[in-house]
Order: structure tokens, then C-alpha cells, then sequence
């Protein structure tokens, strides 16, 4: 089976974010927190789910040693010997520290087996949050409860397949950066988005932030060495309207066109969400800028299944392509894309 993380508010909108990504599949919650289907023909995207579990199984988890020794197992006899690998180990159940505590025994017990029965492979391990690379293999255990787990492997050619579903953190929880300088949370945002997609915003980059006011966005990828244009109705904070690497363009975010391509397009406008979905693909389509990160703004729930659009209207244009609910908001989506050749296929 294929299964995916989601937490509790999330689960009926990822449940119906699966079912219509695969109509007729049975789709059923395995635990509490996961649904699973049995087979996937290609990898649905579920912007609602945390983490995605390819080739997952329920596994019993009766002793610490045990659960090590299995993992072991998995890693030895489904990996390649030369192949990265990382292992996610998180706690899914009890609010408590008695699951994370396990896990990293688990951890603990699992590097123990290694060095004594294959050495190397410990040197070949990527550390957790790590950007995915082509190659690598993964094995997660989220534990549903202190007795057994869900567990993943997914060898590199499924891994690759995989990659725009696998979050690089356990459980898909991507820590919160914060910055006391900063003009307003909001950029907690942006740094999620990077850390998603894998890539950050280089110094000397070109970025156009739309919706940019107060600047937090602004912010961010000025502290990253980019020369940024920030548009929006409002100003920016006084210090960043002043800055030499800032311009501000004050008017109508959705009028705005670059006079040359720019590295990242940026957007985090107050808009209804089939205009946020529309301005993604309009600059992808015209070749406006070669990485995306735009929010989808929701007011309830009533219009989550307007995401399947960009999935099927930006993926295709795209060769990395990542649609999630961040975990520094709660009621909007980020698509977060790279544009341009060997287009991954749409997931569905
Ligand atoms: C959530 S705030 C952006 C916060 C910003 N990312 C930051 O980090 O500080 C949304 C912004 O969108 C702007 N906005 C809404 N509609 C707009 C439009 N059509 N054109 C330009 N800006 C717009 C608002 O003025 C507001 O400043």
C-alpha cells in the first residue's frame, strides 16, 4: 500500500483530495492520522497530507531492539549498498515526549546494528531536512502508537518518482524559522518554501515579490544577498522602501510584468484563490520566472478542490513541482515550483 501522514483538521480534505486524484480507488484510514490506498499508478500530490509513505506497511514494534533490527533489515536487504539513505523516525500518537524519546532509541539502536554489521553505510546517511537528491533511498517509521508503526521504503527509482510528495523532515513537520528583525511572521513562510523545494534563493539573484507589504518576503530575500522588486498597494516597512537592493513598484500585483525573466517569482497576495492559481501559471506559461512561490488563500473549505489546477496546469510545465499546506500557516496552500525542461508528469 501507499500511505500518507495527515493531521487531524486535514485528514477529510486529503481524503478528498485522494479520491479524486484516483475515482474508484479505496481509499481507507489505516490509523488514526493515515490513508492508504493499495496501489498508486502514478504518485498523487496531496497538498493536505504531511508526509507521503510509499510502499508502506503496518509494523510491529515490540521492543525497541526489535524495531531496530527490522529497519536494519529493510535498509540492508531492499537498499543498494552504494545508494544514500535516510530515515525518518517520528511519533504519531500521545502529545507527550515518551514517542520521541522511542524513536530516538530506535535511532540509536539501529546505528549500533550498523557498525557492527555494515560499517559503511553510516557514512552514506542524510541527515534529516537535508534537500533530496537524485539517487537516494528512503525508510520512515512513524510509530501510531508505542507498539507498532507505519513503515515506508522506498528504494531511489520509487523515491525519485516520489519526490514532489516526500517531505525532508520526519512526519513532514518542517520546523518554524523565526527572525525577531523580520517586519512580520510571514517570512516563516518563505523560508518553508525553500526548504521544500530544495533550493533557496542565491545572492545576486533576481526576485519579484507580489503583495509584498510590510516586506517580510521582501525581507528574507534581501538577508539571502537577492536585488528584489516589491510590489504591492501598500509600502514596505520604511527601513526596507529605503534599501539600494529594493525597489518598490506600488500598484495592482495581477498587472504586474517583468521588462526580462527574474530567478524567483514570489507572491503571497490577499486574493480569491482562482487568481493566485491563474498568476502561477500565467508566469510559468510566459517564462516569466524560472521559480515559483505563491500562496493559495483559502476562506473555508469550500474551494480546496481548485488546487487540482495547478496540478494539472503548472505540474506539466515544471520539473520539480511541490503543493502543500505550510506548517508555518494553517488556511492556505504553497505551490512552490521550478519551471522549465524534463517536465516531471502531473501528478494527479
Ligand atoms: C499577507 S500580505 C503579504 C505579506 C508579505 N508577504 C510579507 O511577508 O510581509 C498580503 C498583501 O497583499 C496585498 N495585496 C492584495 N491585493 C493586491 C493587489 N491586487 N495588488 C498588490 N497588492 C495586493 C496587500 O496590500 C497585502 O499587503
Amino acid at each position: 500500500m501507499h500511505a500518507w501522514w495527515t493531521e487531524p483538521d486535514c485528514l477529510p480534505h486529503a481524503a478528498e483530495e485522494l479520491r479524486r486524484a484516483m475515482p474508484g480507488a479505496p481509499v481507507a484510514v489505516v490509523e488514526e492520522g493515515f490513508l492508504a490506498v493499495p496501489a498508486a499508478p502514478s504518485p498523487p500530490a496531496l497538498a493536505f497530507a504531511r508526509q507521503a509513505l510509499p510502499n508502506a506497511r503496518l509494523a510491529p514494534v515490540p521492543s525497541i531492539r526489535a524495531a531496530a533490527e527490522a529497519i536494519a533489515t529493510d535498509l540492508l536487504e531492499a537498499i543498494p549498498d552504494t545508494a544514500p539513505w535516510r530515515l525518518h523516525l517520528a511519533s504519531c500518537y500521545g502529545a507527550g515526549r515518551a514517542g520521541e524519546n522511542r524513536c530516538r532509541l530506535i535511532d540509536e539502536a539501529v546505528v549500533e546494528i550498523l557498525r557492527r554489521r555494515r560499517r559503511q553505510r553510516i557514512r552514506i546517511r542524510i541527515p534529516d531536512g537535508a534537500a533530496p537528491r537524485d539517487g537516494e533511498a528512503w525508510l520512515q517509521w512513524l510509530l501510531v502508537a508505542p507498539d507498532r508503526a507505519i513503515a515506508s521504503v522506498a528504494e531511489p527509482a520509487m523515491a525519485r518518482a516520489w519526490r514532489h510528495a516526500l517531505v525532508p523532515y520526519p512526519a513532514g513537520r518542517i520546523p518554524v524559522a523565526s527572525d525577531k528583525s523580520a517586519p512580520s511572521r510571514a517570512f516563516a513562510k518563505l523560508a518553508e518554501a525553500e526548504l521544500r523545494l530544495g533550493q533557496s534563493i542565491l545572492p545576486g539573484e533576481v526576485v519579484v515579490d507580489l503583495g509584498a507589504s510590510p516586506g517580510s518576503w521582501t525581507y528574507w530575500a534581501m538577508q539571502r544577498g537577492a536585488r528584489v522588486t516589491s510590489v504591492d498597494r501598500s509600502p514596505l516597512r520604511h527601513d526596507l522602501m529605503n534599501h539600494g537592493h529594493v525597489e518598490f513598484v506600488q500598484g495592482d500585483a495581477f498587472r504586474f510584468k517583468p521588462t526580462a525573466p527574474v530567478d524567483w517569482l514570489v507572491c503571497d497576495v490577499i486574493a480569491a484563490p482562482r487568481r493566485s492559481i491563474d498568476l502561477a501559471i500565467q508566469w510559468a506559461r510566459q517564462g516569466w520566472a524560472r521559480r515559483l512561490v505563491v500562496t493559495v488563500k483559502f476562506k473555508g473549505v469550500a474551494e480546496y478542490a481548485l488546487l487540482d489546477e495547478l496540478k494539472s496546469g503548472l505540474a506539466p510545465l515544471c520539473s520539480e513541482f511541490r503543493l502543500a499546506r505550510l506548517c508555518a500557516n494553517r488556511n492556505e496552500a504553497c505551490v512552490m515550483a521550478v519551471v522549465g525542461s524534463s517536465p516531471t508528469p502531473a501528478p494527479t
